[in-house]
Formats: structure tokens, C-alpha cells, sequence
């Protein structure tokens, strides 16, 4: 299924701008039926995306009660699709409390339908005391997908799924390995989609990759772990934590430099092969053997941190590194950029020798994660949920994606790295990157510079950068949000003087 942006300012020839003028409102619809879906099933399939692109319009706030909806014959026009599916459509909202319908009056969004904690729906007397967080007016910053795009529905329904069959034993304390059921439907999916070669019983579930990586450092790595250059320092803070010492390794235009590490003495290594974070680069097909026989003949172990790897944009994914090592290599992962940073779930997928010492140091039940959440995310794999969502994420960071290109180009700058993630660097000179970040703040944007993620003892690399998450903004700001950036990038001098 694919989603399709209704924007008001689309081309005539658009159908879908002729139903957001109706909606009056910048509305993505995902009704595209699956491709691979019957034809038996397109009628159903497409009342159902419909039904669901309505509702979630109306929970996540994008259209606020009172919006007139257009009548259902001129959405079904719109749309291409039989009245008889819109109508229906129409009516399932309207019983459900979602819409309102009066004689001889347009069809509404009911009050009171969007979800309760939908800020715009919160009286003010009802806002929490605590002030939230603050937020750049466009924000660019890390770490997080599109908010907007969570599925609530989905979860909505996996959980009444899950808890309605939900033996009483659910609600036990639970070996920490984590629940069968998700370790069994990650496997799958790990292998279906990323080529991971693991099975359910080597699968440790757990809250993130930071939480595991401290695992591992207890565990596995030993006096020393070997880092990328250039990463995320709060997984070097949570390997410190758990008594490893860290020691940066530089990146190049191939991803780490294998040769030094085989220099360094280390004898694990933590890398993101399939998207360097954050230079974006791959780790070349060379260094990915060099580092599997590495480890081999020293007895060395890698983790694959493969944060991303779902999200390629311009062909099939790399696949996972593990794939080509599973005796060597522990691929760890997580749904903080696949769901939400919110939903604390994540995995490693361990060769068979390395389990039984991460297992004694899990103890003897579950500290941290939600065994309920693992069984919704079990049945969300199951159910063909979750793959819905992601590629309709994939659809839409693609698109965020294409346009962030433009507007970058358009300004004269580049965008190196492969197509993929949520987000992007912009190479600028070291000695504008200061200067730049903070001309961004002053004009709302939330991004950050390269430098950031230097390891202090790393060298620098040749250029520094402005790293642009394009997956943070919402869908309704996205194209402000962008234009905001270019202008930025068009007016800023320090901008013109970057780097080939
Ligand atoms: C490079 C990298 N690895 C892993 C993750 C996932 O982190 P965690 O699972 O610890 O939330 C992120 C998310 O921000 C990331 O940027």
C-alpha cells in the first residue's frame, strides 16, 4: 500500500489536490491497494485504507472537528472508487461516533472525535503543568520518525487482539529472553527483509540498541570496543557503563577502515555497515569481507548496529552484514526508527556461542521491557501490519527524501551519501559549520552539526556538515519546514563557500 500526499497545491491533473481542496486541509490518504493484494480483495482492501486514512486524519488532529467532508459521490469520483464503498466509508465513521451527518448538511468530523491527548483537542485548563520540551518551529533534529505516522489504529487493534487471547500467564514475570511469539515473527521478518541468518532461539529481546550495547559490554566485548570515528556518543557513553573502553576507528568514503582496525588490538568492533550514522555511507563490499575475516581469524566479534535498514530509497536494501557472518556477528536492532523511540523495544540476534553468557547476565526475569508491548509487536509482524507500515514510510521519507535533494541542488550544495534513512548530511567547510548551526537556530530550524558526532579522539574528516533529520518534521509542516532550510541554505554566505 503506498500513501499519496494530498496537497492543495498539486497540479491540476492531480486528483488527489481536487479532494484536499474539498477537505480543505494538507491531508495524507493511504488508499493505494497493496499491488500484491487479489482482486477479490481490492474493494475490501480499499474501503478498509480508506476508512483507516479517515480516521487517523481525525486522531492525529489534521482534521479538526466541525471539517465539512466533500459529499460521497464527489469523493468517490475523486478517488476513483464505487459510491457504494465511500458510502459505506461514511457510514461506519458516522456509527462509530467519528463523523456526524444531518439531514440537507455536509457530513463533519464529530466533536469530540480526535484522540484525547491530540493537543489542538485540549482545553486549556486540561494542559499538563509540567512545560513540554522545547520544540524548533522546524525541526530537523535526530533519532526520531515522523510522529504523525505512528499506527495507532494498528496498535489500537493489535492490542485488543492480543489481550482478548491473552492466557493469564501473560501477565507473569517472563524469562528474559523475551516472549516466543516476537521472537519467532522477528526472525522471520529479519530474514525476509534484511537476509538475517538467525533463528528464534537466538534471538534476545530487549528496550534499544543503547541498552544492549551495556548488555554487551558486560558480557562480550571486553576491555575495548572499536567505534566508527564519527557516531552516536550516547552508545559510547552506554558501552563506558558497562565497563568498556572505547576507541574510534576513522571512516572513510568506504565506511570504517578496516586496516585500522586490525591495527587497533581490538577485539570487537561496533559498526553500521548498511548506512554509516551519521556519514551515510555503506560499508564497501571489500571492507564488509575484510572485516567478517578479520574477526574469523582473530576470534574477534562485530555488532551490526542496522538502525536503518529498512529505509533505502533508491534500490534494494544492503543486506545485513550478519548475513555473511552469523558465527562472527551480532546484528542488534531496535523499532526506534521503524515505530517510535517511544515504543522501547529492540533485539540481538546473537551467534549460538555468545548465549548462554548473555543470557546468565540477564538474570532470571525481564527488567526493563514490556512483555504486553512484545506481544502487540508480535502480532502487529503477524498480522502484516507492521510491513504495511513500513513501507509506507518508505514511501514517504523517499519522497522527503527526493525533495530535501532538490532543495539542496537548487542552492548549489550537495547531498553525498546513498539514498537511505531518515537522514542526510550537507557538507559544508569545518570552519563554517559553527556559524551555520547557529544562524539555523536563529531562524527556528533544529539541526545539528557533523562535528557533533566526532569521537574526541578521532580525527576530523575532511568537511564538516549540517545533519538534516527529514524524517522528524509532520507531514502537515514538512514543506515550510523545507523551505525554511533553503532559505537558509540560499541566503547564508558561509553556505555558498562548501565543500566540492
Ligand atoms: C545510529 C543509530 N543506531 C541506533 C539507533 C536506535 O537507538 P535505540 O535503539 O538505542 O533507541 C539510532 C536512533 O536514533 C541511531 O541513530
Amino acid at each position: 500500500m503506498e500513501e499519496n500526499r494530498v496537497n492543495p497545491s498539486a497540479t491540476a491533473t492531480d486528483p488527489w489536490a481536487e479532494v484536499a481542496a474539498r477537505l480543505g486541509a494538507d491531508l495524507f490518504l493511504d488508499l493505494q491497494p497493496d499491488p500484491g493484494a487479489s482482486a477479490r480483495g481490492r474493494g475490501a482492501t480499499l474501503r478498509r485504507t480508506l476508512t483507516e486514512a479517515l480516521r487517523s486524519a481525525i486522531l492525529d488532529g489534521r482534521l479538526p472537528a466541525g471539517t465539512a467532508l466533500p459529499p460521497y459521490r464527489s469523493l468517490a469520483a475523486d478517488l476513483g472508487l464505487a459510491r457504494g464503498t465511500v458510502s459505506a466509508v461514511y457510514q461506519e465513521l458516522i456509527a462509530e461516533g467519528w463523523l456526524t451527518a444531518r439531514q440537507g448538511s455536509a457530513t463533519r468530523v464529530a466533536d469530540g472525535a480526535a484522540h484525547p491527548e491530540t493537543a489542538s483537542n485540549r482545553k486549556a485548563d486540561e494542559r499538563p503543568s509540567t512545560p513540554s520540551p522545547f520544540r524548533f518551529p522546524h525541526d530537523f533534529s535526530l533519532g526520531q520518525p515522523c510522529a504523525g505516522m505512528f499506527p495507532r489504529t494498528d496498535w489500537i487493534r493489535a492490542t485488543r487482539r492480543v489481550l482478548t487471547g491473552a492466557g493469564d500467564e501473560v501477565f507473569a514475570p517472563t524469562h528474559p529472553q523475551g516472549r516466543a511469539e516476537l521472537r519467532r515473527a522477528l526472525s522471520g521478518y529479519l530474514s525476509r527483509t534484511r537476509g538475517v541468518r538467525t533463528t528464534a532461539d537466538l534471538i534476545v529481546l530487549g528496550t534499544a540498541v543503547q541498552s544492549a550495547l551495556e548488555l554487551l559490554s558486560r558480557t562480550v566485548f571486553g576491555d575495548v570496543l572499536a567505534v566508527e570515528g564519527h557516531g552516536l556518543p550516547f552508545h559510547w557513553q552506554a558501552v563506558v557503563r558497562g565497563g568498556t573502553r572505547v576507541v574510534p576507528i576513522a571512516v572513510d568514503d568506504e565506511g570504517m577502515v578496516i586496516d585500522d582496525l586490525e591495527r587497533s588490538g581490538a577485539a570487537a568492533v561496533l559498526l553500521s555497515p548498511s548506512h554509516q550514522f551519521p556519514t551515510g555511507v555503506p560499508l564497501s563490499p571489500a571492507r564488509r569481507m575484510q572485516v567478517i575475516e578479520w574477526a574469523r581469524r582473530t576470534g574477534a566479534v562485530i555488532v551490526e548496529d542496522d538502525y536503518d535498514g529498512e529505509f533505502r530509497y533508491d534500490r534494494d536494501p544492503v543486506g545485513a552484514l550478519q548475513a555473511l557472518g552469523p558465527d562472527v556477528v551480532i546484528h542488534a536492532g531496535s523499532m526506534s526508527k521503524s515505530l517510535s523511540p517511544a515504543v522501547r523495544a529492540g533485539w540481538l540476534a546473537l551467534p549460538p556461542h555468545l548465549m548462554d553468557v548473555v543470557m546468565n547476565a540477564k538474570g532470571v526475569r525481564e527488567g526493563d521491557a514490556s512483555i504486553v508491548d512484545q506481544l502487540i509487536l508480535a502480532d502487529l509482524i503477524d498480522s502484516g501490519a507492521y510491513d504495511r507500515h513500513i513501507r509506507r514510510s518508505r514511501q514517504v521519507y523517499r519522497q522527503r527524501r527526493d525533495a530535501l535533494v532538490e532543495a539542496v541542488t537548487a542552492c548549489g550544495l550537495g547531498l553525498p551519501g546513498i539514498a537511505a534513512g531518515l537522514h542526510a548530511v550537507i557538507p559544508v567547510d569545518h570552519a563554517d559549520e559553527g556559524a551555520l548551526v547557529h544562524e539555523a537556530f536563529r531562524r527556528g530550524i533544529g539541526l545539528v552539526g557533523l562535528s557533533l558526532f566526532r569521537h574526541p579522539d578521532a580525527d576530523p574528516l575532511p568537511h564538516g556538515g549540517l545533519v538534516v533529520g527529514f524524517g522528524t518534521p509532520a507531514a502537515s509542516t514538512f514543506t515550510a519546514d523545507l523551505q525554511a532550510l533553503r532559505d537558509l541554505l540560499a541566503e547564508s554566505p558561509a553556505a555558498r563557500r562548501v565543500v566540492p
